[in-house]
């Protein structure tokens, strides 16, 4: 095929949420950062099959204590209800309806800045049972707003240390972003990171950060009875942290319906997506590109079709943030 002509970036209409911050979020932080000490050792944000691939791993390990609204550690209940998360989520989105779905715990040692992204949220009709290329596929085209399940996101950072901070473009890519930088401490942003442009920014000093392949994906975090972290592998300790040196971040998502019709509509399945309807969606893309989509008989599994659309529609950071920093209009990379 013909390269991708690249996609506009997302516009701020496209943005639903105005970022909200919130100071003292947890009512308790202490408790939060007690079950974050009671809950190690940790494991990297992905398996270790995935990080192998990479040839290595980030320090970064996270640990899920809800996950699609199923409640996986008891004693996260107070901090998943959160009611402040709720009605800051409502003010941002200027929604009537929230239903909290997951809170997880990341824990970030020195590492180098993310690259800006959108998070992955789902489709009405598109749930778990399809394939993960197809969900990816569906965020990354943009094509498919209308059936977005919308979600807020609340980012609770517990660091005082050197960078960690959290950069944002709530007025999209092409305006100047915002950060918000440390000392954080029981601060959260409550905001829409499926569509907004947002990356972490590095943590610690360059000098403290481990090399690309240091880490395998075999290590785990631990915390010691002195208080101090340590990253092991299967040989043995191979890394300790002060706490403080730690970008210790709690990250909380709940649905987001503007009023109760949008709900209902939601749980009645009545204005879902259809396969035939994303095929459709995605030919006609192709056709406005100046090419031709066919449809193989099972779209779901045929390889160079999964291979085509996942080319077509890169993710949006990459393709925008790409462009914008060949033109020299980006220029903030850390
Ligand atoms: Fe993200």
């Amino acid at each position: 095929m013909t390269a991708a002509k690249l996609a506009p970036p997302p516009r701020p209409a496209q943005i639903v949420a105005r970022p909200v911050r919130l100071e003292n979020a947890f009512d308790d932080p202490q408790a939060v950062l007690d079950l974050i000490a009671a809950r190690a050792p940790y494991t990297p944000i992905y398996s270790a099959e995935g990080y192998e691939k990479a040839g290595g791993t980030e320090p970064w390990f996270r640990d899920f204590w809800y996950k699609s609204g199923h409640e996986l550690v008891a004693d996260a209940r107070p901090f998943f209800t959160n009611p402040k998360f709720i009605e800051a989520s409502k003010q941002a989105f200027d929604a009537q309806v929230v239903r909290p779905t997951s809170i997880y715990l990341n824990i970030s040692a020195p590492m180098q800045a993310g690259r800006p992204h959108f998070d992955l949220c789902r489709y009405r009709g598109m749930d778990e049972t399809r394939p993960f290329w197809l969900q990816v596929a569906l965020h990354h085209s943009l094509l498919f707003m209308h059936w977005t399940i919308l979600q807020a996101t609340a980012i609770t950072w517990f660091y005082r240390g050197e960078g960690g901070g959290y950069q944002f473009w709530p007025d999209g890519p092409d305006k100047p972003s915002q950060t918000i930088t440390t000392p954080l401490w029981n601060t959260a942003l409550v905001t829409d990171n499926d569509f907004m442009f947002h990356r972490a920014e590095a943590v610690g000093p360059r000098e403290a950060w481990t090399a690309p392949g240091e880490l395998k994906g075999d290590v785990t975090i631990h915390h010691q009875a002195d208080g101090n972290w340590r990253i092991d592998d299967r040989s043995g300790p191979r890394l300790t942290y002060d706490p403080k040196d730690l970008r210790f971040f709690v990250i909380w998502k709940g649905l987001v319906f503007k009023d109760q019709a949008h709900a209902d509509a939601y749980d009645n399945h009545t204005d879902d997506l259809t396969l035939e309807q994303v095929w459709d969606i995605f030919a006609k893309d192709f056709a406005e590109r100046g090419e031709r989509l066919d449809i193989p008989a099972d779209p779901l599994t045929d390889r160079s079709f999964r291979e085509r659309i996942l080319t077509a529609y890169p993710p949006p950071g990459q393709r925008y943030f790409d462009e914008a920093r060949r033109a020299d209009r980006y220029a903030a990379e850390a």
